[in-house]
């Protein structure tokens, strides 16, 4: 059920009272405070158990909000501020002075965005400021892509939470650092490589893994794990791994896009061939066969392609917090 216009207000009056609330984006599920309310931030981290100095995404309710936030700010994020906010994208630029330590992690750089739902932006807007909020989970776990999941993760801890249905992307946003006079890509998302070089006319490279320079949890690669063992195997070999795996007497579930139930012992669940549909439903399927506790889960390895970039991003660090 979306939240109602009474839920939005007394989400507003939650933050200004130093409150923590759970809010739908078109991504993910954020955990949100407000960014000028260390004390509120801070119950972020406890609520997640992350350390403290990884730095949280501030959400604005437009893009007018950046020169408040950000500093030296260069042509490149305006551009791509225009086209693509409200929408899932994240820029990390140098940091305005007022911006608290405790938000980016006390690196001088923050990383801002304006989401692209509905129900998040009618909260930013009546709230009038900027919320940070990473996503809804506990350190290094899936995110959340449903209200249902925060209620499952974190209870009682939040202090309110917003529903707004299904988030439509299901992965976290694309990461954009724009520190150097070259563009680079931390965390793909579903704003592509090719459409951010051609919003820019340059080519954008992507980086992440070997940015030692930037703290960024997200590059870890241990993160976006369930609790079950994972591991990625070629579809050519996926059904003599799973004759082994039954062969050892294991509960064995399988996440596939080829719709081929066998052997019939196994635990199926099908994802779309479709990326974007793939990615909508994974996090749910997830934290699905983290709920039917099978002792480890097979998934059918996507397609090498760019438009399957940010699943196979997902997918490699959940395989590899298994490792
Ligand atoms: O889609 C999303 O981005 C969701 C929704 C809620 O907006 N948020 C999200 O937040 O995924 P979180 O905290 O789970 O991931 C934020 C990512 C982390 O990898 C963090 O390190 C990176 O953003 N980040 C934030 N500020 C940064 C900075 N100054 N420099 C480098 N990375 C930064
Ligand atoms: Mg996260």
């Amino acid at each position: 059920m979306t939240a109602s216009r009474e839920d939005i207000a007394r989400a507003v009056e939650c933050l200004r009272a130093g409150g923590v609330v759970a809010f739908p984006t078109e991504t993910v599920y954020g955990l949100g405070a407000d960014a000028l309310n260390p004390q509120a931030v801070s119950r972020i981290y406890a609520i997640k158990r992350r350390p403290p100095n990884h730095p949280l995404i501030v959400h604005l309710p437009a893009a007018s909000y950046l020169e408040q936030w950000a500093r030296d700010i260069p042509r490149a994020a305006h551009q791509l501020a225009e086209k693509f906010w409200p929408g899932p994208l994240t820029l990390i630029l140098p940091r305005a002075r007022t911006v608290p330590d405790n938000v980016t992690g006390g690196q001088d750089s923050v990383g801002l965005r304006v989401p692209g739902h509905p129900v998040a932006l009618a909260l930013l807007q009546q709230f009038g400021g900027a919320v940070a909020a990473p996503s809804a989970n506990r350190f290094g776990h899936v995110s959340p892509t449903t209200a249902q999941h925060v209620r499952d993760e974190l209870g009682d801890e939040v202090d309110m939470i917003l529903d707004g249905g299904a988030c439509q992307v299901g992965l976290e946003s694309t990461i954009v650092s724009l520190l150097d006079a070259r563009p680079l890509i931390l965390r793909p998302g579903a704003i592509s490589q090719m459409q951010l070089s051609e919003a820019l006319s340059i080519p954008v490279a992507l980086g992440g893994a070997d940015e030692k320079r930037l703290r960024a949890p997200g590059l870890l690669a241990r993160h976006y794990a369930p609790a079950t063992p994972l591991r990625i195997v070629a579809r050519e070999n996926l059904e003599q791994q799973i004759r082994a795996l039954l062969a050892q007497n294991k509960r064995v579930a399988v996440i596939a896009y080829t719709q081929r139930a066998e052997p019939a012992q196994a635990h199926y669940y099908f994802l779309s061939p479709d990326p974007v549909s793939y990615a909508h439903d994974l996090y749910a399927t997830l934290r699905a066969a983290d709920a039917a506790q099978h002792d480890v889960l097979l998934l059918e390895a996507v397609p090498e392609d760019e438009v399957w970039l940010a699943v196979r991003d997902r997918l490699t660090r959940a395989a590899q917090a298994h490792q």
